[in-house]
This record gives structure tokens, C-alpha cells and sequence, in this order.
């Protein structure tokens, strides 16, 4: 009997302790991430990490009310996909869970409320999210980083935080490659999300990959696992998805080319050209704005991009581009170019760097203005026919700014 009891009470012990350690584990969303999709005005993916044992993922989502949620018969409510990813990165396989959905039939011009989870598991704090007005007059912001990529924790989020406190009204934030110095290594991620924490869920991103994300010239899986991009590149084009796509509002179409890509494989290269030969054809917004990682004019001599300016660039003169966003040079440097050379009328190409990885920058005749050892974050915005851009230290001081003003013969530069 004395022995019945005590297996009894072992048993029991063994059940709390497991229930115990079960409950002390957190199986809450983490890496929550906000994309645009497609159409960025009217819809938005969300995708999020959970531990292996978490098997059901759900959006709830509503425009936001400033009443403290009472009952959820106000929000709609959507499943998630699961997916489990593996990476390999110095010898160790790292496998990942993570669920994604896609929102879409949005309100233009509203606020809106989301959360995600599952009752069983737990569920993220509720988060909010602005989309632009549908009126292509309106104002629009956004801000724009160059390459996060080193010390993303200690170093780089002072930048982040700063571009959100500066321009909290911004509808998206656009990352012109190197988010992290290696793509394949799942803690550095870990620090990018760190250092972004809630701004990451609550601004919509749009990133296009830097050569950092790759290796042998294979994405990082660790892209796709933590991103929720459109897949409008060139058609089949596998590689590519999330990498190469265009995304729409009422008064900016923004283009990612995949800069590695373009670099590396002349197959690929020609496919994005013909491509974005197609989109800017068929683009109606206002302005334009193109986005990869290489510049199409550098920062200093031998870090010169020639294959992607031959081929590109004449199509870039043929659609008039307003603006091209990039990164690689880890310096600041921006200036106007058009067929015939630089100038103060054509496509206006920058180069910025947001983390504190930096190289020197040159002389070089391209440059308007110019900047080294300096970390940067800009605000964009479009006001009818202007194009208002404000280059600012990572303190939130005005390092650099000017305006694009369309005209009939194109862009007017006026420097301020
Ligand atoms: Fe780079």
C-alpha cells in the first residue's frame, strides 16, 4: 500500500512537472513581420516564427477602434499556412516553424488592428497599421534604409528607432539589401528583429535582397522564411520570388531587382530586364521608384557595377525612373543622371547605409551630394507633383535634402 502510494505521488509529480514546464514554455508568436502585398493601399501579409509544437496559426483583424477590445465579433478572422524551413550554417541544420496570411480587400485610408496566434497557444498583443488614402494627391511617406548588416543589435537600432520616431506616419519602410552580414546564420536575424522589435509588425517593409543574403548565389532560405513578398516577377521564375516584384499605391509604384542576380547569372539578367521593361511600360502611378542592392553609380571607382548599368540603364533613361534606392557602397552619395551624363535632369540614383559598416567614399562626378562615416535613414515624400526627400543622421539631424518637381521636359532637381 506504502508503495502504491508512492508511485502514485511520483507519477503525479512527474505529470506537474511536465504541465509545469509546458506552461512556462513560450509558444506565443515571435519575428512578427508586416509586408505590403501587391497592392500596398488595400492589402498586407503577416508572417510570424512559433515554436515546433504550435500547430495552428490565425489573423484577427479589424480597423482599429479606440474602445478596449470587449468581444471579437467586430474583427474578421483568417487561417494562417504553416511551413516548416531548413537552413544550414557552419555545419548545423536550423529547422523553423512559421505561419503566414495574406490580407487583402483592405480599406484604403484607414487604420487597422491585427493580431496573431491561437487561443491554444497564445496570441501576440494587438498591433496597428496605417494604409494610404486611395487619392494618388495625397501625402505619402516613406523611409527608406540603406545597409543595416553589422551589429544590427547594438549598433544599427538606434537608426531604426530613430527613422520611426522621426516619420512615425510612414506607410512602409523599403531595405536596399544587406539586411544582415550573413544571410544563413539564424541568429543574426534574431538581432535584426531585436533591434526593429514592434516597428517590424507595425510599418509594412519592402526589401530586396543584397549580396550578403546569398551564398554561391543561392538566397538564403531564411529570405523566404521571414518575409511575405509579392510573387509578380518574371513568370516561373522561381528563384527569384521575393526578390524581384513590384508593389502598387496611388501615387508610387515601387520595383525591386534582384542586384545578385542581375550580377551573377546572365539568364536571370536578361529575364529581370525584359521584365521591368514590361512594368515601367505599364506603370501609372505618378512616380517610380526602383530598388536593388549594386549601384548603378558608385561611391568609389573600384566598386563600379558596369554589367548592370549597360544593360539597365538605357531603360531606366526610356521610362524616365524618378528615383533609384540602393545600397552595397556603405557610404552616402546621390545625384541626378541622364543619357548624356550627370546633371540636374534625368533618373536621381542614391547610395545609403544605415548600419555602421563603413567604406570611404570618393570624388566621384555623379554626386551631388556625398557622405562617409555617417549612418542614415531617409523620409520620402510624395505630395502631388513633388517628390520631397530628406536624408537624416542617425541623431535625426538633416544631413542631405532636395526636391523632384515634374515638369513637361521631366524632373526639375531643386536642391534646399
Ligand atoms: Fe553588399
Amino acid at each position: 500500500m506504502k508503495l502504491l502510494f508512492k508511485g502514485i505521488c511520483s507519477i503525479a509529480f512527474i505529470l506537474c512537472f511536465l504541465e509545469h514546464s509546458y506552461c512556462q514554455m513560450n509558444t506565443e508568436p515571435t519575428r512578427i513581420m508586416i509586408n505590403p502585398l501587391e497592392s500596398g493601399a488595400e492589402g498586407v501579409a503577416v508572417t510570424w516564427r512559433v515554436p515546433m509544437q504550435v500547430d495552428v496559426g490565425n489573423i484577427q483583424y479589424g480597423i482599429a477602434t479606440p474602445h478596449p477590445v470587449e468581444g471579437l465579433s467586430a474583427f474578421n478572422k483568417a487561417e494562417a499556412q504553416g511551413r516548416i524551413d531548413t537552413v544550414d550554417y557552419n555545419g548545423v541544420t536550423l529547422v523553423s516553424k512559421n505561419y503566414r496570411v495574406k490580407i487583402n480587400d483592405l480599406l484604403p485610408g484607414n487604420k487597422y488592428m491585427y493580431r496573431v496566434g491561437s487561443d491554444q497557444y497564445g496570441w501576440s498583443e494587438w498591433i496597428q497599421f496605417n494604409l494610404p488614402s486611395e487619392n494618388s494627391d495625397s501625402t505619402f511617406t516613406f523611409i527608406y534604409l540603406g545597409d543595416p548588416q553589422n551589429d544590427l543589435h547594438s549598433q544599427w537600432s538606434r537608426v531604426i528607432r530613430q527613422a520611426y520616431a522621426t516619420a512615425p506616419d510612414a506607410y512602409f519602410m523599403l531595405y536596399a539589401g544587406d539586411l544582415v552580414n550573413r544571410g544563413y546564420n539564424d541568429k543574426e536575424w534574431g538581432d535584426w528583429y531585436r533591434a526593429g522589435s514592434f516597428i517590424h509588425r507595425m510599418i509594412p517593409s519592402i526589401m530586396t535582397p543584397g549580396n550578403h543574403e546569398y551564398t554561391d548565389v543561392i538566397l538564403s532560405p531564411l529570405w523566404r522564411t521571414h518575409f511575405t513578398l509579392p510573387e509578380n516577377g518574371p513568370t516561373g521564375e522561381e528563384e527569384l520570388y521575393g526578390a524581384c516584384y513590384f508593389i502598387d499605391y496611388p501615387s508610387v509604384r515601387v520595383i525591386s531587382l534582384d542586384g545578385e542576380q542581375i550580377d551573377e547569372d546572365p539568364e536571370l539578367r536578361l529575364k529581370q530586364l525584359e521584365w521591368l521593361e514590361n512594368v515601367l511600360e505599364n506603370t501609372i502611378q505618378p512616380w517610380t521608384i526602383l530598388t536593388l542592392h549594386y549601384p548603378f553609380y558608385s561611391t568609389k571607382p573600384n566598386r563600379d557595377n558596369p554589367k548592370l548599368r549597360k544593360a539597365f540603364k538605357p531603360v531606366l533613361d526610356k521610362y524616365g525612373v524618378d528615383l533609384v534606392l540602393q545600397g552595397h557602397d556603405h557610404g552616402y552619395g546621390r545625384g541626378m543622371v541622364n543619357e548624356t551624363g550627370p546633371g540636374n535632369k534625368g533618373t536621381m540614383y542614391v547610395v545609403s547605409v544605415s548600419g555602421p559598416k563603413m567604406y570611404d567614399v570618393g570624388n566621384e562626378d555623379w554626386m551631388q551630394a556625398r557622405g562617409d562615416n555617417i549612418q542614415l535613414f531617409q523620409v520620402i515624400k510624395t505630395q502631388n507633383d513633388r517628390l520631397i526627400y530628406k536624408s537624416y543622421s542617425a541623431t535625426g539631424k538633416l544631413f542631405d535634402s532636395f526636391i523632384l518637381e515634374k515638369s513637361t521636359d521631366g524632373n526639375k532637381l531643386i536642391e534646399n
